[in-house]
């Protein structure tokens, strides 16, 4: 009872940001995200009658602690989806640089939902496979598939309707991500806390939940229709008001140092150049910069050289969630 999946990380362009169920892990509003190639994690599970208790291996290293709750908790849904109570060795690696500032949450979870549920013998889809991850981490649930995702927050109670649906596949649009890392260091405020003081405290926190549908319905829009300005300007726009919501909570806080204003501004002032580009911002002080392939070398060359930057990683958009065989795994 074993099985291998890769998932990769995305990046979103209409943020995650508020739950309404903190158990379940149900939005306040939708979300929208490219899934990147350059960012993965493989993960592979076994389900085994000898074992008395989970193990989970990151990067050949035994985890405990917290991380080890939340994975053998997620592995609890799976066992009680699947009426098998029966405990797993789970080995992962990432290849999601932690500096990066991506979430390797998402590339996680997501791979260790399709690995466990196809190594326990649940046949789901794709729709199920998504409404599974999500109750890991909710970014997670949209990295199910390749290209371009939305997840829909839903109405239920129960979140059966809470789940992630492709909006366009990855040869649909060569768009690319820069992943610009300024620090490695742990951030002070995880995204599950900040998310939760910013709706509990936040005077913001409703014009921004007001505010998501037009950005969704806009941006929607013009990733069909390849109109790069018009996604690169309401991508950076969201990213903006969302951080803008954690200035207002009590006790404020921000993700952002100063060199991530400095990419900001630089990204800001590649446009007066000529040069199309835009910036997002997650849980955290690095900065995506988005661009078109023709701009590669302008873009990198840039950006590297800002003072503070440690690194820049390049992304092209990526795949959906595959199954390896055993043997392929190291
Ligand atoms: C800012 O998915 O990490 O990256 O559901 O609590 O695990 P949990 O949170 P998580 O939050 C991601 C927040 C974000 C925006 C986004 O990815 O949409």
């Amino acid at each position: 009872m074993k099985a291998t999946a890769k998932a990769h990380t995305n990046i979103a362009l209409i943020k995650y940001w508020g739950k309404r169920d903190e158990a379940l892990i149900l939005p306040t509003n939708n979300s929208l995200s490219i899934t990147l190639d350059g960012f993965y994690t493989t993960t592979s599970v076994e389900f085994n009658e000898e074992l008395t208790k989970d193990r989970f291996v990151l990067n050949e290293t035994a985890v405990e602690g917290e991380q080890f709750q939340r994975v053998t908790k997620f592995l609890d849904l799976v066992r009680s989806l699947s009426g098998k109570r029966l405990y797993a060795e789970v080995a992962s690696v990432n290849a999601v640089p932690t500096a990066a500032g991506f979430a390797s949450s998402a590339s996680g979870f997501a791979a260790l939902a399709a690995a466990s549920s196809k190594a326990i013998g649940l046949n789901l889809t794709e729709t199920e496979l998504s409404r599974l991850t999500r109750q890991g981490s909710g970014s997670a649930c949209r990295s199910i598939y390749g290209g371009f995702a939305e997840w829909q927050k839903g109405e239920a109670v129960d979140g059966s309707d809470s789940y992630a649906v492709p909006i366009a596949p990855r040869e649909h649009w060569d768009i690319r991500v820069a992943a610009v890392v300024l620090s490695s260091k742990m951030k002070k405020v995880s995204s599950r806390r900040g998310m939760r003081r910013t709706v509990e405290t936040s005077p913001f926190f409703n014009g921004w939940v007001d505010s998501i549908p037009y950005d969704l319905e806009a941006i929607k829009e013009g990733i069909l229709n390849k109109d790069f300005v018009k996604v690169g300007e309401i991508a950076e726009a969201n990213c903006l008001k969302m951080h803008a919501t954690t200035l207002g909570a009590n006790p404020p806080f921000t993700y952002w140092l100063d060199t991530t204003l400095s990419v900001m501004q630089t990204v800001q002032q590649l446009r007066d150049s000529g040069i199309p580009a835009y910036f997002t911002i997650d849980a955290g002080p690095n900065v995506k910069v988005l661009y078109l392939p023709e701009h590669e070398e302008k873009v990198q060359e840039t950006l590297r050289n800002i003072p503070g930057v440690s690194d820049v990683k390049l992304s092209r958009v990526g795949q959906g969630i595959s199954y390896l065989e055993d043997d392929t795994f190291v």
